[in-house]
């Protein structure tokens, strides 16, 4: 496509409650480099991705630089849930593609964003998924009924779409509904979301055993850089 302009949009405005350890997971160095910059060497190292511009918490300046070494790329500062700091950030750039990225996804394989791209030609978004594998089943304590996994995915980021059509998706989301990813914004809009295959290393570091596993990961060189 002429004038083709790709952005990879960094979400990294939350809390990383969920993985403690007082500095938001984010900005948790893995193997010597922080784990949104990792995210970010991913987007702004493949080709077809011009810029990249990073979403941080109000107050997150002076991590966000740390995190960079002092040269942090582009910012916008998010909001209280995923989905208004993806709004933000959408306000914010400027474009024809977008590439949305959960910053807690340190390890993202240039192969992925061959296929969203591609996927693109055909339909209004893409997104990675991958099968679910093990047994679901619903209960706290106590064993509860099965689900059947057959035909569900988990779906990962980076996810793509043509810039207006994902402003105009979250524009007509629900306000005060929150939305865990941004392809299921744009699905209540009427689009078609293509699956494309994701990858197990672009799993999200969630709690503080994820964030061991990712060191373990580098060591191992199941991952590289
Ligand atoms: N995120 C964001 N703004 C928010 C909440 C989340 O930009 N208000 C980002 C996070 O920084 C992360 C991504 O969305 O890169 C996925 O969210 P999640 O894994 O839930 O991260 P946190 O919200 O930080 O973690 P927790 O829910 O455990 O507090
Ligand atoms: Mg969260």
């Amino acid at each position: 496509m002429r004038d083709r302009r790709v952005i990879g949009l960094v979400v990294a405005a939350g809390a990383g409650e969920r993985a403690g350890g007082g500095v938001p997971k984010q900005y948790r160095r893995v193997a010597g480099r922080a784990v949104i910059a990792r995210a970010c060497d991913g987007l702004a190292a493949h080709p077809a991705i011009d810029a990249v511009h990073v979403v941080i918490g109000a107050g997150q300046e002076a991590l966000l630089a740390e995190a960079f070494g002092g040269n942090p790329p582009a910012w916008t500062i998010g909001g209280a849930t995923r989905r208004d700091s993806v709004r933000a950030g959408l306000a914010a750039i400027d474009g024809t593609i977008v590439l949305i990225h959960d910053a807690a996804r340190p390890f993202l394989p240039a192969a992925v964003v061959d296929r969203l791209l591609a996927a693109l030609d055909d339909a209004d978004g893409a997104v990675p998924a991958l099968p679910v594998a093990d047994t679901l089943a619903r209960g706290d304590a106590a064993l509860g009924d099965t689900v059947a996994r057959a035909g569900l995915n988990r779906i990962q980021t980076p996810q793509a779409f043509p810039l207006p059509l994902i402003r105009a998706a979250h524009a007509a989301w629900p306000e005060g509904e929150e939305a865990t990813d941004d392809a299921q914004v744009a699905r209540a809009a009427g689009h078609g979301v293509a699956l494309v295959a994701g990858d197990a290393a672009l799993d999200k570091l969630t709690t503080a055993d994820d964030i061991a596993r990712a060191e373990a990961r580098l060591a191992a060189r199941l991952v590289s850089r």
